[in-house]
């Protein structure tokens, strides 16, 4: 028999990919057939200057925008002819630069109303099952309840969205990101507006969910954050991959130095 023996590895499949995406505002290429991969159980980094199309391309990869062209691929599927819903139901979510909370709600209403929203519920389910429904509800309280719980804010559960801090609102989008049990999740910017110890908080956070088993893709300008946190870092610049690999080799590309100097 020969002395080696089959790899036990099994190989790893992205379970995120896209594929030459672009996307063009006007004159201006925001995206430029732009790749990224994202491996099971990583939290992947995307970092570039300001303007280098980050956003945009967290718009396409979640089809919140329609891309020009190009390919996005979730589990070994496309993906990019779908709805953002319909996205999250397979496992995908994503937040947004500046948090997008409900002010007038309550925390627990922006928990329990992203739920629905991202399940695509509708009010004919209530009216055809409302055992089903309330018993539903009852559950998501509970889930609600214990991620506000683990993050810090269930004795915030009542208060009005609008009532918390700037960083209390980004770690609450979270948070509700995480009512759908994703697979995937998207950040932008998770850290941005945050003071030090709430950024360390979310920092920790995001390292449990992960170890968890919730891969994420995460956008950040704090480097200490990214360097903390990714296993392994994109870079765009005006729209174009311009490095990927392991944060310290990134953070010592000329290539990157030289884009984040140009700003
Ligand atoms: N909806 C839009 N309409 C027009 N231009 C846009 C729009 N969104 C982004 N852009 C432009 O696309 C480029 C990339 O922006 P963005 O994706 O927000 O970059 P980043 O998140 O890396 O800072 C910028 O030049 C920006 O002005
Ligand atoms: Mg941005």
């Amino acid at each position: 028999m020969g002395a080696i023996a089959p790899t036990a590895i099994p190989s790893t499949q992205p379970l995120l990919k896209a594929h030459s995406l672009s996307k063009s505002f006007g004159g201006i290429k925001a995206v430029d057939r732009a790749e990224i991969e994202v491996h099971p159980g990583s939290i992947t980094g995307l970092i570039g200057p300001n303007g280098a199309g980050k956003t945009t391309l967290f718009n396409l990869l979640s089809n919140f925008l329609r891309p020009d062209s190009g390919r996005v691929m979730f589990n070994g599927a496309a993906i990019e002819h779908l709805q953002p819903h319909e996205i999250a139901q397979r496992g995908l979510v994503r937040t947004f630069q500046v948090a997008r909370v409900l002010s007038k709600l309550s925390v627990m209403e922006n928990m329990l109303l992203a739920a629905q929203n991202q399940s695509g519920e509708k009010f004919w389910n209530v009216w055809l099952n409302p055992q089903r429904t309330l018993q539903q509800e009852r559950q998501q309280r509970e889930l609600a309840s214990e991620i506000l719980t683990s993050v810090g804010l269930f004795h915030m559960a009542q208060s009005y969205a609008g009532s918390l801090s700037g960083g209390q609102r980004k770690l609450l989008e979270i948070a509700r990101a995480m009512m759908v049990q994703p697979q995937l999740v998207l950040l932008d910017e998770p850290a941005a507006g945050v003071n030090p110890t709430l950024i360390n908080q979310i920092g920790d956070h995001i390292r449990r969910w992960n170890q968890s088993g919730v891969t994420f893709l995460i956008i950040e300008h704090n480097m200490d954050v990214v360097m903390s946190l990714c296993d392994r870092v994109w870079v765009l610049a005006e729209g174009r991959n311009l490095a990927s690999g392991k944060p310290s080799e990134v953070q010592q590309n000329p290539l990157v130095l030289e884009a984040y100097l140009g700003q």
